[in-house]
């Protein structure tokens, strides 16, 4: 692949991604400032997703800001594939959506793609998405959703409420369509050419149960945008309002290149890892340093493609202050890779080792979440 050649589709991220790039072939809009201080009147401070320009562009947040004001409150929807167990990259659309929910005290539909990951993953089995569900459910609650607010269901298993309304979704895709937004060929089994009439529902399934047109927000990764750029077409044409959409940038794999992915274990720090296993996986981190401490004392690293910096950019430092610090010592020489590298081992082992205390409480928490019809 070519330097500046790069692929984002919901089922494949590699390359640099340029989001500038991305926001005109998407044709989705930058969150400009304007906007950023119309969310700010509602919610008082900005989340460092925002101040960071990691959530980065929207369809329609204008629209939905202007329904709130005339008190016509929204309802959240985002969801998780479960094709493996939960990483750092995954939390990152979910701990904005809490945060989103803390602010608007609004409800949110949690949707799990069981029957996805099974239609596209060749190696899994029913059995093991499910297992890979119920285990990702565990970190979705530890993010600390409300559970008088917030709805989680599997495909599978919600799926008489779900199926009746994807076929009404299904009627206005053609196979032509999918091939053009997805890149589906004839090959392709026809599970997955169905597969985005079921991803569409939530974004209108408020508005069912509540009998009246609900707006919705989904906050997301851009990589799932193509699918609403579909459902945002079909949607007015049963009746419903378009979905707003708020996308997030993904976080870099910890050896640089595309976005942190389980398809790249070393690359990834999964919520189920050990302590031992974050250590070791930052330490093999990329940082771009010069070849010798020497070198790098004298002309300093590049915190743009050094990821322990990134890692501090997207995750685990909120303090803007402090994050202009650990830069700035990357520029300057002053940091030292293995220095730099056993920093952020400990912050992420504190970060992982209270996750997973808050994922054992949620055991005993799933019923009181899941929707099964
Ligand atoms: P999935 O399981 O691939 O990803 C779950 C969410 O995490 C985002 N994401 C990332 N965000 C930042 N950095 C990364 N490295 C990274 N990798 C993944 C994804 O964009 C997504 O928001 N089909 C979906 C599940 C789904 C869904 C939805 C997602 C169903 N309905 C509505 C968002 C909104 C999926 O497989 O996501």
């Amino acid at each position: 692949m070519k330097e500046d050649r790069f692929v984002v589709t919901p089922w494949e991220v590699s390359g640099k991604v340029d989001y500038n790039k991305l926001i005109k072939e998407f044709g989705i809009q930058p969150l400009s400032e304007p906007l950023i201080g119309r969310l700010k009147k509602h919610t008082k401070d900005l989340h460092y997703l925002i101040r960071r320009n990691i959530i980065f562009a929207h369809r329609d947040f204008d629209w939905l800001l202007n329904e709130y004001e005339k008190g016509n409150k929204f309802y959240l929807y985002t969801g998780r594939g479960p094709s493996g167990h939960t990483h750092l990259g995954h939390l990152t659309p979910w701990i904005f959506t809490k945060w989103l929910q803390d602010k608007f005290d609004v409800k949110l539909l949690f949707q799990i793609t069981d029957d996805e990951k099974f239609l596209f993953k060749e190696n899994l089995s029913v059995e093991d998405v499910k297992k890979f569900a119920y285990e990702n459910i565990l970190d979705i609650i530890a993010v600390g959703f409300d559970p008088k607010k917030t709805k989680i269901f599997l495909d599978t298993e919600y799926s008489k409420t779900l199926y009746p309304q994807a076929i009404r979704v299904a009627k206005h895709i053609t196979f032509s369509t999918t091939k053009a937004v997805f890149g589906f060929k004839n090959e392709s089994n026809v599970g997955q050419i169905f597969f985005t009439s079921i991803q569409a529902v939530p974004a209108f399934l408020e508005s069912v149960f509540q009998g009246k047109n609900v707006p919705c927000l989904i906050p997301l990764g851009v990589d799932q945008d193509p699918h609403f750029r579909v459902a945002r077409d079909v949607l007015p044409k049963l009746g419903y309002y378009k979905p707003a959409v708020l996308h997030s940038k993904l976080t870099p794999g910890l050896i640089g290149g595309g976005k942190m992915s389980a398809s790249d274990p070393s690359s990834t720090i999964f919520t189920t890892d050990s302590p031992e296993v974050v250590e070791k996986k930052i330490k093999n981190a990329f940082t771009g340093q010069q070849a010798t401490a020497e070198l790098q004392r004298k002309l300093g690293g590049n915190p743009d493609i050094c990821s322990v910096c990134q890692y501090y950019y997207y995750f685990f430092e909120q303090d803007d202050r402090k994050v202009k610090e650990i830069f700035d010592a990357e520029r300057s020489g002053k940091l030292l890779a293995g220095e730099h590298k056993e920093d952020l081992a400990e912050r992420a082992i504190k970060f992982i080792e209270e996750h997973q205390k808050k994922r054992e409480k949620a055991r005993d928490q799933i019923d009181k979440f899941i929707l099964r019809d």
